[in-house]
């Protein structure tokens, strides 16, 4: 059977960087009927559908899974591709799991890993820390913009991050994929160092020619804050302080994962967002 990839989540910030790289290979896309189309490649096969129910399949033999694993769909979903055509799967996680937090979403998530690595697919799973690099981030961007505004920002903790800039992260998608070395493995993917909350707004500032003056915020000030305003959640803030600095050692060995330092990647989405 001739090979055909299907990507789930193309029409989102991932997924869209994802597709463009694909788009030279026999490829269908799932998009919802409210999806934004025209951020994929042009000619593209569109199926459509949603998660909610059984994906079209036919004629499919490898699943790009770029949509989030915390929904709870992730056995059912596995199970018809068990009793598919499929037979090599690439599934995008999330760091998030490694969380000391409270969290909803991480025992589906945990549990949506495990079906997969259960499975008799040919599977590998790309945990990926943060991911910016262009306006439709829901971070850096939000950054960059308010650096560009004001001179202050409030610091709240001085954690470890490590976010990944958008198109390190689509070519691994596709080096991953392409890799004999990285059947029934799973990965975890981040940015080219880890770095102090403190440094990673200095960078921002600097990439969109600001200086910028932080302004220490203890942590129960913060959290109090959350939970009065409601604007962030008291979960959000708490990540804010927590570290989230992850080794990459395993994919680079085993697909060349070579990441950018954040302060290139930022000055690139400063440039993209005409902050510079
Ligand atoms: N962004 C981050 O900082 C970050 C951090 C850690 C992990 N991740 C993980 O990385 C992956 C990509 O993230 P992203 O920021 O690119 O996500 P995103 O922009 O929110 O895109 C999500 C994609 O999933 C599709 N989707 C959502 N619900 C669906 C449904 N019921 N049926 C069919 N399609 C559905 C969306 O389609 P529509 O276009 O129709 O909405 C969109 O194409 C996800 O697994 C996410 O959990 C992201």
């Amino acid at each position: 059977m001739n090979e055909r990839i299907l990507l789930v989540g193309a029409t989102g910030f991932l997924g869209s960087f994802v597709a463009a790289r694909l788009a030279d290979r026999p490829l269908s896309v799932l998009a919802r009927p409210s999806s934004d189309t025209s951020v994929l490649p042009r000619g593209v096969d569109i199926r459509r559908g949603d998660l909610q129910s059984a994906l079209p399949l036919h004629g499919v033999t490898t699943l790009v899974y770029c949509a989030s694993m915390g929904f709870g769909h992730i056995p059912h979903l596995v199970a018809q591709l068990e009793s598919s055509n499929v037979k090599r799967a690439v599934f995008i996680s999330t760091t998030a799991i490694f969380t000391s937090l409270p969290s909803a979403s991480r025992s589906v998530r945990l549990a949506a890993e495990a079906s997969v690595e259960r499975s008799t697919l040919r599977w590998t799973i790309l945990r990926t820390t943060m991911i910016y690099g262009t306006a439709r981030d829901r971070n850096i961007s939000r950054l960059l913009r308010f650096l560009k505004r004001w001179p202050v920002f409030p610091l709240c903790g001085n954690a470890l991050w490590q976010p990944i800039y958008v198109e390190d992260l689509a070519d691994a998608v596709v080096a991953a994929l392409d890799s004999p070395h990285t059947l029934r493995q799973t990965y975890n993917l981040a940015g080219a160092a880890p770095l102090r909350f403190a440094e990673l707004i200095r960078q921002a500032a600097r990439a969109t020619g600001r200086q910028v003056i932080l302004v220490p915020v203890p942590l129960q000030a913060a959290v109090l804050a959350a939970r009065l305003s409601r604007v962030v959640t008291e979960e959000q803030v708490r990540r804010l302080a927590e570290d989230k600095a992850f080794a990459y050692t395993e994919a680079a060995a085993d697909f060349g994962f070579q990441p950018r330092p954040f302060a290139d990647g930022v000055q690139r989405e400063a440039r993209s967002l005409n902050l510079r």
